[in-house]
């Protein structure tokens, strides 16, 4: 079975330029690349919701040159890609805080995520000043303002970024860290994890593709037991 909602965590754009001396830029700029190779391939291997973290709510303690040089390839990407999104019938999602983001990227995000929303193919959310913790704590918030006085979980997922879809099956992190780095931590309860050592920017269709070949000789038993261990 094809993975329903698969979550990534790109991580290596750093170490990539590094091995090739360049400056950490045209890593990020690779891994821009390799972001549009998978949301088709994801698109075609009928993925439906597909999840990316771009920009950690951690990732402003960088130093504000790189932060800058991402939020321009993000206007790029938006700019460039829009159309492309739109034909492929992607409907396009952010999970985080845009409120710090510059105003024209807001506004740009905000429009294209607002004109693909009635797409039916691959829901593509971007994970941009987004932390889990934070996630929840403005759900806590939402629910406080509603009245909520008795939540339950499809209440609280409710209230989440990603309300209304479902939790992550696969969890794919590249560069070999075993970490999970605030990303959704509370979707991911029953993920299947997924580390490979390539680098974001090496990441291709057939990494993907060996991902979910692991995934599918995974055995998902959520808490219970599988049939024929059943006395
Ligand atoms: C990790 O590399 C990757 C990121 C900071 C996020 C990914 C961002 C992009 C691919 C570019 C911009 C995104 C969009 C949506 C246009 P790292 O810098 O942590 O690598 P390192 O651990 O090797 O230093």
């Amino acid at each position: 079975m094809i993975p329903v909602h698969v979550a990534i965590i790109m991580d290596g754009n750093g170490r990539w330029a590094r091995q090739k001396s360049l400056p950490r830029i045209f890593g990020h700029k690779q891994g821009v690349e390799t972001i549009k190779k998978i949301i088709k391939a994801a698109s075609n291997l009928g993925i439906k919701v597909l999840t990316l973290y771009a920009f950690s709510t951690e990732n402003w303690k960088r130093p504000v040159k790189e932060i800058e040089a991402l939020f321009s390839l993000l206007n790029i990407f938006i700019r460039e890609e829009s159309k492309e999104l739109d034909d492929l019938g992607v409907c396009l999602r952010i999970l985080g805080d845009l409120s710090k983001f510059p105003c024209n990227i807001k506004t740009e995000v905000e429009y294209i995520c607002k004109i693909t929303s009635k797409n039916t193919g691959l829901q593509l959310n971007i994970a941009l000043n987004y932390g889990a913790r934070q996630e929840l704590v403005h759900a806590f918030g939402k629910m406080l303002e509603c009245g909520i006085e008795n939540p339950t979980e499809e209440i609280v997922s409710s209230f989440l970024y990603t309300a209304g879809q479902s939790d992550p099956d696969l969890l794919i992190r590249t560069s070999g860290e075993f970490r999970i780095s605030n990303f959704l931590l509370w979707q991911i309860a029953y993920s299947e994890i997924y580390v490979t050592d390539k680098l974001w920017p090496d990441f291709t269709k057939r990494d993907l593709e060996d991902a979910i070949l692991e995934f599918q000789k995974r055995e998902r038993r959520f808490g219970g037991l599988i049939e024929s261990n059943i006395d």
